[in-house]
């Protein structure tokens, strides 16, 4: 059934609805307590988990912006420093590798060449483990791991990826949890966080109600050339992830910045005719991010928000502001997302495009 596209009329749309779904499916028995977190990556996580000073993180596309959110709640949460590297780069590279490091990939496929060649050229005995978060059980990418997670997104037929990257973050969270746990991040957080993620599918839902203000939108976006999406922290892997969604079905070219470094460049291009996008949760960057909005609108820059309902961010003359939920701060990237899905599915259709086979792109990229 997970093949038909029912009552949607492309998988993308699909399996954008289907992520509360497969969210839960991903969690299911396996956030029942902060004790129980570690045994969804396998027998013999517990014994590499130990061990773990350091996280390389590699991956490609979508994947890649997973781990990049990763990086962020490793770096707070758990304080385990963390690198993350596309895979091409990283396989050709020389590159250091600290004591106590775990060698991490992420693949919705487990087959994508330049991931699978990266695994392939580590020296095992560098590392502690090698794991595996992936969607596909028994792909190379998983047997050739010591350590292995499988997300349960169920198969991901549109090209550009949706259920695979929300249900990855969710894995990414518990390894979060996982190697916290080893490096004093106590249970009572731990356990607050789980019980974030157990409103996670919740949460999905509401935002994947906005589809309908979110089409709206979308039709200001249709005639335009560029299109600039603006996060900060966590949120701006969320961005890039949102600019990539756009170029990928619609073939307008996004490019995402942290909204700190608009100055240093961006900033020249924006005129009215380069539509701004911008995800504002409640969090502690909320003020920084308005004043760097404030410079957007100064330059006719017109801008699109994501907002928290209780972030107080006003619509206005060239401000357009479609509110989420109050989401906790850890799981708002996870959330976040799925606006930023739907708006460039809209855009999409609204320009008709191939949505779920977009042009020269391929849904596994299994040659170099
Ligand atoms: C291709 C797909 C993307 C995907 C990337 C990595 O470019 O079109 O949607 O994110 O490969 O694929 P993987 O299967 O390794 O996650």
């Amino acid at each position: 059934e997970d093949a038909e596209k029912g009552e949607y009329r492309h998988y993308m749309q699909k399996e954008i609805f289907e992520q509360p779904a497969a969210i839960q499916r991903t969690l299911e028995d396996r956030i029942d307590s902060p004790q129980s977190v570690s045994a969804a990556f396998g027998e013999r996580a517990a014994a590499v988990f130990d061990q773990v000073r350091t996280v390389q993180i590699v991956a490609c596309g979508t994947s890649y912006h997973a781990g990049m959110v990763a990086r962020y709640w490793l770096e707070a949460l758990a304080g385990i420093p963390c690198q993350v590297e596309v895979a091409s780069e990283f396989r050709y590279r020389q590159h250091v590798v600290p004591e106590g490091t775990l060698f991490v990939t992420i693949s919705q496929s487990g087959e994508t060449a330049d991931t699978l060649a990266a695994l392939r050229d580590t020296d095992s005995s560098n590392y502690v483990g090698r794991l595996a978060i992936c969607n596909v059980d028994g792909s190379s990418l998983v047997r050739e791991s010591e350590l292995a997670f499988l997300t349960k997104a169920g198969p991901e037929i549109g090209v550009a990826s949706t259920k695979a990257f929300t249900t990855q973050l969710a894995a990414l969270l518990m390894l979060v949890m996982a190697l916290g746990r080893r490096k004093g991040l106590d249970d009572e957080k731990v356990e607050s966080i789980l019980n974030e993620l157990r409103q996670l599918p919740n949460l999905i839902e509401q935002a994947s109600a906005l589809d309908k203000p979110i089409e709206q939108l979308s039709r200001a976006f249709v005639e335009k050339h560029h299109t600039l999406f603006l996060g900060r922290g966590v949120q701006f892997p969320v961005a890039m992830e949102g600019a990539l969604k756009l170029k990928e079905i619609s073939y307008i070219h996004a490019e995402a910045y942290p909204a700190g470094e608009l100055k240093h460049g961006p900033l020249a291009l924006v005129d009215k005719d380069m539509p701004v996008v911008a995800v504002a949760p409640n969090d502690e960057l909320l003020e920084k991010l308005k004043s760097n909005l404030q410079e957007v609108r100064a330059r006719g820059g017109e801008l699109y928000l994501f907002a928290d309902k209780n972030a107080r961010v006003k619509e206005g003359e060239g401000i357009h502001v479609l509110n989420l939920p109050a989401v906790p701060e850890i799981i708002a990237p996870i959330v976040y997302t799925v606006p930023l899905q739907l708006l460039s599915y809209h855009v999409a259709v609204l320009r008709g495009t191939d949505v779920d086979q977009p042009r020269n792109l391929a849904k596994s990229v299994t040659v170099e």
